[in-house]
């Protein structure tokens, strides 16, 4: 329950308000002033533990896993064990052991279970999806100022993780090569990385991630054959370039560059959501109608797999090129 799980108790008290079929019983922390505290602005009950709370709620049904990622596994598997579902965040494990040993308790409990990549819910790649014939070259930023906060893993796991579960799910086919760099600048962990992936498809990606910049930028920009497609994930906006296809000439749209008369540009209409109210909602609807859930644990060991081949392609760019001691200590 820490800053990320007072987002999820927050949108579960919404929709609870807005007339869902949910009840926020409780949060849960290590920490029980922080517990408390959350508690009492979301009106529910506090407990230190994931133990207590379901020795006074037996029959508890759903629950939101945002604890450090080091502790996912302890904690979603406890809940899991007692017929919780559970929507875990991303990361979803700090190994792939963990991730694997989390989707196979989800198997075996026959559990509803979620992980937490919150992109796939942002109306900027919803209205993305529609749009994709056969994306051929990714390029992507996601760059956050420093705050203290989720240091206890890579930038890699904590935000390109994001995009390296959009690109897989946007371009359907598996990596074939991944050259990456990566340095840490203000914690012992990797704040900057640059990512180049090759995919079976022969698609190209590059990512840079950063949680040492001076601003915030969250764009995937991809281009497929005549179009190319820029989406801001902040501004919840996507930019459709056409060649040949009827749209606003780019010469005419409002604040944009002249590019070509013979270029149509379109802004397909985006509903403007809180990602993570789309999220709890759809995993809500999961639970209830025991459905698979729209972004089920595989995907999260999918992202994770590739995550760990990138920290150690950056281990392994650090070593060749004598940055191993300075630059990589653990
Ligand atoms: N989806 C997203 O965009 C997004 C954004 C931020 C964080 N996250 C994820 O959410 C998770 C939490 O991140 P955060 O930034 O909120 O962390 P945080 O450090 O702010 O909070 C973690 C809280 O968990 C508590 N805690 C630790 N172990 C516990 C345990 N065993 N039982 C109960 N409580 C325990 C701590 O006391 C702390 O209050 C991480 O996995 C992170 O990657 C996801």
């Amino acid at each position: 329950m820490g800053v990320f799980g007072r987002n999820h108790a927050r949108v579960y008290k919404e929709l609870e308000q807005q007339g869902e079929p949910v009840r926020l019983l409780a949060v849960v922390d290590a920490d029980s002033n922080r517990a408390e505290t959350v508690a009492r602005e979301f009106a529910c009950e506090a407990f230190a533990s994931v133990g207590q709370m379901l020795a006074k709620h037996p029959g508890l049904k759903a629950a939101s896993v945002a604890v450090p990622t080091l502790h996912h596994l302890a904690v979603a598997s406890e809940l899991m064990q007692a017929g919780v579902d559970v929507l875990i965040e991303k990361p979803l494990a700090a190994t792939l052991a963990e991730a694997e040993e989390l989707v196979a308790l989800a198997t075996a409990h026959e559990r509803v279970a979620q992980v937490g990549h919150l992109e796939r819910f942002n109306p900027a790649v919803r209205a993305t999806l529609p749009l994709l014939t056969h994306p051929m070259f990714f390029e992507v930023h996601r760059l956050s100022v420093f705050t203290p906060r989720s240091l206890d893993v890579d930038v890699v796991l904590d935000l390109m993780i994001h995009d390296l579960d959009i690109v897989l799910a946007f371009a359907g086919s598996p990596v074939k090569e991944v050259r990456a760099v990566g340095l840490p600048i203000l914690s012992g962990k990797v704040d900057i990385a640059n990512v180049r992936l090759e995919l079976e498809s022969g698609c190209v990606a590059n990512f840079t991630a950063s949680r040492v910049s001076t601003e915030r930028v969250r764009k995937l920009r991809f281009f497929q054959p005549r179009q190319y497609v820029s989406l801001d994930y902040g501004r919840q906006e996507v930019l459709v370039f056409t060649v040949g296809q009827d749209g606003t000439s780019s010469a005419d749209m409002a604040g944009m560059p002249s590019v070509n008369p013979q270029i149509g540009v379109t802004k397909p209409p985006v509903a403007s959501e809180e990602p993570l109210h789309a999220e709890l909602k759809s995993f809500l609807r999961s639970v209830r109608e025991r459905s698979a859930p729209e972004v089920p644990l595989e995907d999260g060991r999918r992202a994770l797999a590739l995550a760990l081949e990138i920290v150690a392609a950056i281990r392994d760019h650090g070593k060749r090129v004598g940055l191993a001691g300075i630059a990589h200590r653990r």
